[in-house]
């Protein structure tokens, strides 16, 4: 069986679509899952706590505590279990919740404990669902890690037709039952990657920036999710297709944006590798308006330095972390003294160094050459191949000597 032995959270809310979370708790047993499941006190108005008592085997769990013995539901204890939480559907209200940090009933508290991966499917009506605070709610819980499984487009309960409708129990199933299986040797961590350059604005039309193609850090992040990790690739602007499953992609712009995006998904990573070209510097100011020529005369660009976000990967290095960066180098004489220094001052496990101006290798190109420095400076070279080529060793290479 598919799901044999893990353990699963359902929370439902009170939506119209709740109906569905039966049909998905019915997949997830017959799949070899445990269910416990917790309605939210107003969901009870939509769907009764016995189905769900029926199908899960155990008792519905609703309220912080019992409100006729007086027992505590220990909300810890159930996110401790837990091998995921998932909750479908998911309100408007209860999204507000989360996004917050609210704990007003038992769901909220388990989502607020729970060390396990999240699940959200958002579920409401059309013009709820695009409302910009509902998305700055979803945008939120996803920058903090918490999966989003995307409403779908159709006909709705109010009988507008749009955003907003819970896909079916076979579609949640699958996006659980994807994560869950036990293959892949790194099935349970979670991997930070960022990728690609940063553009930094001087004015709305002209930024700063570089020739990164951001494939590298693309590579990595798909060869990590094959192998069963989960991984957020937070990306500056590059020109690439969405990476596929078991990849949540964070677009940014600059570097400001890239290290606001990275910061609190860093605490929870295994394993953060940081691929991307990211610009020393950025204009003191961005002119909201198309900066003028000025006839004949010469002009000044005052830069400011921007945020190091390896080094505070590696300043900020939670205990069996492994923080991993890359160094591009043009001098050939000088390329590995100055990786082995990168190394040592951004506190990092592994730098891994591209020699630009090597045919086929660095930014830019299909594919690298690669050397990798890791503690006591010991070094691992590796020959020219394509760039998913090159993330596979460095995978193989980081899991077999940096285990995280
Ligand atoms: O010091 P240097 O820029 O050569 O270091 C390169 C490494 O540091 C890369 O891993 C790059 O992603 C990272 N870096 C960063 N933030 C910066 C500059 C570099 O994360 N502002």
């Amino acid at each position: 069986m598919e799901l044999a032995g893990k353990k699963v959270l359902l929370g439902v809310t009170a939506g119209i679509a709740a109906y569905k979370s039966l049909a998905f708790l019915r997949l997830l047993t017959a799949a070899g899952a445990e269910v416990k499941v917790i309605l939210t006190p107003s969901a009870k108005a939509f769907i009764g706590p016995a189905s769900f008592a029926a199908l899960s085997g155990g008792p519905v769990l609703s309220d912080l505590y019992d409100a006729h013995t007086g027992a505590w539901h220990e909300h810890v204890a159930l996110g401790l279990w837990a091998d995921a939480l998932v909750v479908a559907p998911c309100t408007a209200n209860t999204l507000s919740a989360f996004a917050q940090g609210r704990c007003e009933n038992l769901l909220q508290a388990v989502f607020l404990s729970a060390r396990c991966p999240v699940w959200v499917a958002p579920a409401m009506d059309h013009d709820m669902h695009r409302h910009p605070s509902v998305q700055y709610n979803l945008e939120l819980l996803k920058q903090r890690g918490t999966h989003i499984i995307p409403s779908e487009h159709g006909p709705l309960a109010s009988g507008l037709v749009g955003e907003g409708r819970l896909p079916e129990p076979e579609a949640l199933f699958a996006v659980l039952a994807a994560a869950l299986r036990t293959e892949g040797s790194l099935r349970g961590k979670r991997v930070l990657i960022t990728a690609g350059p940063t553009h930094e604005y001087l004015d709305p039309v002209r930024y700063l920036g570089n020739a990164s193609s951001g494939r590298m850090g693309y590579a990595l992040a798909e060869a990590f999710a094959r192998e069963g990790a989960e991984v957020w690739l937070v990306s500056g602007p590059v020109d690439l297709p969405a990476p596929g499953h078991g990849v949540h992609l964070l677009s940014v712009v600059s570097a400001v944006q890239m290290h606001e995006a990275v910061m609190p998904l860093a605490q929870n990573a295994h394993l953060i590798v940081c691929a991307a070209a990211v610009a020393d510097y950025r204009p003191e100011v961005q002119q909201p308006e198309k900066i003028k020529k000025t006839e004949g005369g010469s002009s000044d660009l005052r830069l400011v330095p921007n945020p190091d976000i390896l080094a505070w990967c590696g300043a900020h290095k939670q205990p069996g972390q492994v923080v991993v960066g890359f160094a591009l180098e043009t001098d050939a004489a000088r390329a590995q003294a100055h990786a082995e220094a990168k190394l040592a001052r951004k506190h990092c496990d592994a730098v891994v160094l591209n020699r630009q101006g090597e045919p086929g290798a660095g930014i830019g190109t299909l594919t690298n050459r690669v050397s990798v420095v890791w503690k006591h400076n010991n070094w691992r070279h590796f020959p020219l191949l394509s760039k998913a080529q090159v993330a596979q060793h460095l995978l193989e290479f980081l899991h077999a000597e940096l285990p995280f």
